[in-house]
């Protein structure tokens, strides 16, 4: 029997429990489910609506229930639709007759917004937590080859040499804006549902605010019929989720690139690669691929939520019930990707000689030639040209660009720019890759990550 079965003659049938039931996943709320039944309780008993005693004897039923989730023994019963009902069968099979007053001014509607709100907010502390671990496994790896430098792309084409911590700072300030995102996220869906009820209030005298606060909540909705239908903040943790993966998915990439034979620049250690089950040779980066394959349901879920939510009318509709799935798998695979990946970039062996080499192509001096010309007062255009005609008669001969420049009467004096690691240590505009600012980047980048450090401290504590 289930606990709306009041109005009913016959009991479900079986291909509509299938379709209906979500325990089956809902079940890893359990925590967050019995904390917000706590407060709402806690909310009643403040209200006169339980007395101290009825509290108590509730308070000790759900404690029973969450020691037995912990341990893993609770027995879920036939007719638990979800992981709501059988929270409060069991509290009324072990509080007696008092259970039946649970559920009192809420509905299973506030009551998922709410938990699914408790869950999220933690779960987002723990995605940032590692988002931030992944930061550091970037500057580490960095760190590991002071100086080193490599070619710097643009349409995968050697642009101009990067300094090695330039080129993963790049990475790890994309993934400090999605920490900031996930905190952001967090702030805004810190709104209690508690007490929205259905869709439209109780007659009986609760007080909302007195629940959120209970339950760290910033404040009480204002509106029960948003309060009751609002799941921007699924499709928002699912945006962010998203964001993070196809930062990833780059990552992955280009460690899917760097540690091929072609490039030669890197090599991930044995225990963060995987081998054939046919070719004796191989070293696979499978770790850097699923980083690139695992955006796909990333976005997918997204997508799913969205076109789920879309065209809903207010206020809760069953639809809404396809909120949690794509929001799990999301967040477990998400702390999988980043966990494994910072562990794969502490794993990584940089090949300074190799990356060096291809950095130290002469055409990448180009430019460095043509800024000197400027320096000289000839217009930029007309540099980028003079140097143009050089570039073409290096490719045209096959003599390289360094041979062409010393060669020539005019452009002889700038010899120097190929010594090896000129052109870098030149580079001195803010934000660009040479030493002098990359002392300023690091400094900005420690300030950032020790912000985003303490606010994500203070917020999960508070
Ligand atoms: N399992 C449901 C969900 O996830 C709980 C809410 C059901 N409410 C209802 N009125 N049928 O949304």
């Amino acid at each position: 029997m289930t606990l709306w079965s009041g109005r009913f003659t016959t009991s479900m049938d079986a291909t509509l429990w299938n379709l209906s039931e979500s325990y089956s996943f809902d079940h890893v709320l359990y925590h967050h489910d019995i904390m917000g039944t706590k407060a709402h309780v806690g909310g009643l008993q403040r209200s006169g609506l339980l007395s101290e005693g009825e509290l108590e004897e509730i308070l000790a039923a759900l404690d029973q229930i969450e020691a037995e989730f912990d341990r893993g023994v609770f027995v879920r019963s036939g007719s638990d639709e979800d992981i709501h009902m059988a929270i409060e069968r069991r509290a009324t099979e072990l509080a007696g007759d008092v259970g039946a007053k649970i559920h009192t001014s809420r509905s299973r509607n506030d009551q998922v917004a709410t938990t699914l709100r408790l869950f999220t907010r933690d779960a987002l502390v723990e995605v940032a937590g590692a988002t931030l671990d992944l930061v550091r496994a970037l500057q580490e790896a960095g760190e590991k080859s002071p100086g080193a430098y490599l070619p710097g792309y643009t349409h995968l084409q050697r642009a101009q040499p990067v300094l090695l911590t330039h080129h993963l700072s790049a990475h790890a300030w994309s993934l400090l804006r999605d920490v900031d995102r996930l905190m952001d996220n967090r702030d805004r869906m810190n709104v209690s549902p508690l007490g929205a009820g259905a869709l439209a209030g109780t007659s009986l005298p609760i007080q909302p605010a007195t629940t959120a606060g209970l339950l760290g909540f910033k404040e009480p909705f204002a509106n029960s019929m948003d309060a009751v239908s609002d799941r921007d903040f699924v499709a928002e943790t699912l945006f962010d989720i998203a964001m993070i993966g196809i930062h990833l998915s780059r990552m992955g990439e280009e460690l899917v690139l760097w540690t091929s034979a072609e490039f030669n620049f890197a090599t991930l250690g044995d225990d963060f690669t995987t081998g054939s089950s046919m070719l004796p040779q191989k070293k696979n980066s499978d770790v850097a691929e699923l980083a690139r394959g695992k955006s796909g349901r990333f976005v997918g879920n997204l997508t799913g939520l969205l076109v789920t939510l879309k065209g809903l009318p207010l206020s809760y509709n069953r639809d809404l019930q396809e909120d949690k799935e794509p929001l799990f798998d999301s967040l477990r695979n998400v702390v999988l990707v980043l966990a494994a990946l910072s562990g794969a970039y502490r794993s990584l062996t940089f090949h300074v000689a190799s990356a060096e080499e291809a950095a130290n192509d002469p055409f990448l001096v180009a430019i460095d030639i043509a800024e000197k010309l400027v320096e000289e007062g000839v217009p930029f255009r007309r540099a980028h040209e003079e140097v143009g005609k050089l570039v073409a008669e290096a490719v045209s001969t096959g003599v390289s660009l360094r041979d062409v420049v010393a060669a020539s009467e005019r452009y002889a004096r700038f010899i120097e720019l190929f010594e090896i690691g000129a052109a870098l240590r030149q580079r001195r505009s803010p934000g660009g890759s040479g030493p002098v600012p990359a002392i300023e980047q690091a400094q900005r980048l420690h300030g950032v990550i020790e912000q985003l450090t303490k606010r994500l401290r203070d917020e999960s504590a508070s």
